[in-house]
């Protein structure tokens, strides 16, 4: 396939503090991990790279071939490593060679709606190098040094990222291979490397499950039963 999409699953989940890796925490009858590759397979054909914790690796390939259905044949499972970037690069490097445009995409952004990947590859089939949801700043943002109030910053210039975060291939395997920092996603890592990053609307749907407060508002979204 033309389209690769990187799923980060190999996290540790210390914040939520579920006992176990966050992506095979249940959300209703159905894992983090396989709410998020329900949505990735509701994209037009693509090969999947599921990036799994350590010891985990086969129950992310049942998971991944559950939601797959019929494009089981497109599900590839690696290993992660101990950073989220060392995660992508191994997703990365297991990408098969006809893949052309890539998208990174956190499995903790379970419920992210199929539109979202959508916009991204949109982006990229326009002619962006690079492209990112993002979502409108809320809260008035302060700089702090301590409990010193610094300065007011302005919110028209700020944005919440999210992901599947899309690239050409051949940018991101450049901008990874030459990446030195550890970068907390991977738009900030292809600017480091000199290229234009474009923003697409983001979805709150595609908020990340960090905290139990999150778990408790995906259980809702989803009509879970958490009594
Ligand atoms: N991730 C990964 N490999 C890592 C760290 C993170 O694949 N070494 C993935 C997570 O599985 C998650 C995404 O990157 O889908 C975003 O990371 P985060 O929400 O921080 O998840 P965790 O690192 O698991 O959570 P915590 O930071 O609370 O431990
Ligand atoms: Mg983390």
């Amino acid at each position: 396939p033309r389209v690769g999409i990187v799923v980060v699953a190999a996290g540790s989940g210390t914040r939520l503090g579920a006992g176990g890796p966050k992506a095979f925490v249940g959300i209703d009858r159905h894992s983090i991990l396989r709410h998020a590759l329900d949505g990735v397979f509701s994209a037009p054909s693509a090969q999947v790279v599921v990036v799994a914790p350590a010891g985990r690796e086969g129950d992310a390939r049942t998971e991944a071939i559950e939601a797959a259905g019929d494009r089981a044949d497109l599900v590839t499972v690696v290993t992660g490593g101990t950073t989220r970037q060392e995660s992508v690069a191994a997703g990365l490097a297991a990408l098969w060679g006809d893949v052309e445009v890539v998208l990174v995409h956190d499995a903790a952004r379970a419920l992210t709606p199929p539109e979202v990947f959508s916009r991204v590859i949109g982006a990229i089939d326009a002619g962006a190098a690079g492209a990112i949801p993002v979502l409108p700043v809320i809260d008035t943002i302060k700089r702090v040094s301590g409990d010193e109030i610094l300065a007011a910053v302005d919110r028209s210039e700020l944005a919440a990222a999210q992901t599947p975060q899309g690239f050409r291939r051949d940018v991101l395997d450049a901008a990874y291979a030459a990446a030195i920092d550890d970068f907390t996603d991977d738009a900030a890592l292809v600017a480091q490397a000199g290229h234009a990053v474009s923003a697409v609307p983001g979805h709150p749907l595609a908020f990340k499950i960090t905290t139990g407060a999150d778990l408790d508002r995906a259980r809702h979204l989803v009509g879970a039963d958490t009594a």
